[in-house]
């Protein structure tokens, strides 16, 4: 459920006219609904409630705007980051250090010296090797680290190759079998305090029987260390929740996931951590356009909107359907293909889709744009970087200016050897 609706014929965010945000900010631009974000981010929460000891993080990946962060702050949300960049972020919006989950294969020792500094709450360890170079900066710093072991699995989460991370083949933690040992080795190490497992499977799942079957294989390991003589007290489940895309598609309801949860960990006796991402976020957004021209095709018309690859890259990266709609739909459809304005081919948004007839200077969005969207957005063939709204019923403010090429210019230097 989200909060842009026609009213008279237009498409509105809570009670803004789209129309008004194009006029004013120009196109493209991400228009979120504060109260779809704050919405999913209680269904998700009160879900949870059926489970005695919980911690939520979000994974500020899917969408770091600093507002988005604040609203989610006040939700009661910690965060889950992947960077020192994502740190700050977190920070910067009024989460403590102590709710925020370092998590990502590649953390430097600069970006350990500095989560370490403002107290991170937990590092998620994706190998041993990276455990033994956190314990020793730790103990250098006269600090001890929090800190679980990311698994690896070894489960197909039946989602997009790209977005897959839980198989044995994906670099992400470490490999199944292996782990015990490892867990027992970076227990004994003065500056960590190991106190559970981590995984994360992938993204956009649809079905909750993979999440099932790798929380089954986690809860195994669990106990067998446990059982070796070792504390866990924390799990982290990580996210990986699905949500449509294409009107009509099923998806898990947070509710059922929070039943499998609980089914699955029952007895565990620890506090289990989460990671929502795209649940959280996705519904709470578009990306709204205007259509540049309308080119004959050979077996369809090309729609060629001012929003391209580099403003809202999934599509190009992994075929993701974005459902299409005019902010100002007339009643007619048509079949036509769906491009932006960059120099390649993967800068497609939609095939031979259905879509509501539209023509030159008519405003339309691309749906569930709230996550992995504006954040995963750059500046390719020196477009401008892609500006963010952020409505709250009549109200409504740039979140995000738009960065025009003139400024990210200005940062380039040529050298005194070339000029
Ligand atoms: N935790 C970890 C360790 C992760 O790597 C991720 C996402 C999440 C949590 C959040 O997952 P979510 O609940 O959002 O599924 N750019 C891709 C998605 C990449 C996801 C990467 N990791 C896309 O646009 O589909």
């Amino acid at each position: 459920m989200d909060h842009f609706e026609y009213r008279g014929g237009v498409l509105h965010a809570e009670d803004v006219p789209l129309p008004v945000i194009a006029a004013e900010v120009g196109t493209p631009v991400y228009v979120y609904s504060r109260a779809t974000l704050t919405r999913h981010a209680r269904v998700f929460r009160d879900a949870l409630k059926v489970l005695p000891k919980v911690h939520l993080a979000f994974a500020v990946k899917s969408n770091p705007n600093l507002a988005v962060l604040k609203v989610l702050a006040a939700e009661g949300y910690g965060a889950d980051v992947v960077s020192a960049g994502e740190m700050e972020r977190a920070l910067a919006a009024g989460i403590p250090a102590a709710d925020v989950v370092f998590s990502g294969v590649g953390k430097t020792a600069a970006e350990m010296r500095r989560a370490l500094a403002v107290g991170c709450g937990q590092f998620n360890l994706e190998s041993e090797e990276e455990g033994i170079e956190l314990a020793e900066i730790a103990a250098s710093m006269g600090l001890v680290a929090t800190a679980t072991l990311r698994i690896n699995p070894d489960v197909d989460a039946g989602t997009h190759a790209k977005i897959s991370t839980g198989k044995a083949e994906n670099k992400f933690g470490v490999p199944f079998d292996r782990a015990g040992g490892i867990y027992a080795r970076l227990s004994a190490l003065p500056g960590l305090n190991l106190r559970g497992l981590a995984l994360h499977i992938g993204s956009q799942l649809a079905k909750l029987d993979p999440l099932e079957a790798a929380f089954t294989k986690a809860g195994a390991l669990m106990q067998a260390i446990r059982g070796e003589g070792f504390a866990v007290t924390h799990m982290d489940l990580g996210g990986g929740v699905g949500v449509p895309y294409k009107a009509g598609d099923v998806f898990p309801q947070p509710a059922e996931y929070a039943a499998m949860v609980a089914r699955v960990t029952a007895g565990w006796d620890a506090t289990l951590m989460f990671e929502p991402g795209r649940v959280i976020t996705g519904n709470t957004g578009v990306l709204l356009t205007e259509v540049v021209r309308v080119k004959q095709g050979a077996l369809h018309p090309w729609v060629v909107v001012d929003a391209a690859m580099n403003d809202l890259a999934r599509p190009a990266m992994y075929d993701a359907w974005h459902d299409f709609s005019a902010v100002a739909p007339t009643g007619p459809t048509m079949t036509a293909n769906i491009v932006g304005p960059i120099c390649e081919s993967s800068d497609t948004f939609a095939m031979a889709r259905e879509i509501d007839v539209v023509a030159r200077g008519d405003l339309a969005v691309f749906r569930t744009a709230g996550a992995y969207g504006a954040t995963m957005a750059n500046t390719y063939n020196s477009r401008p970087m892609v500006p963010e709204v952020m409505v709250d019923g009549g109200k409504w403010a740039v979140v995000a200016d738009r960065i025009e090429p003139a400024t990210i210019l200005s940062a380039e230097r040529v050298p005194d050897w070339l000029a």
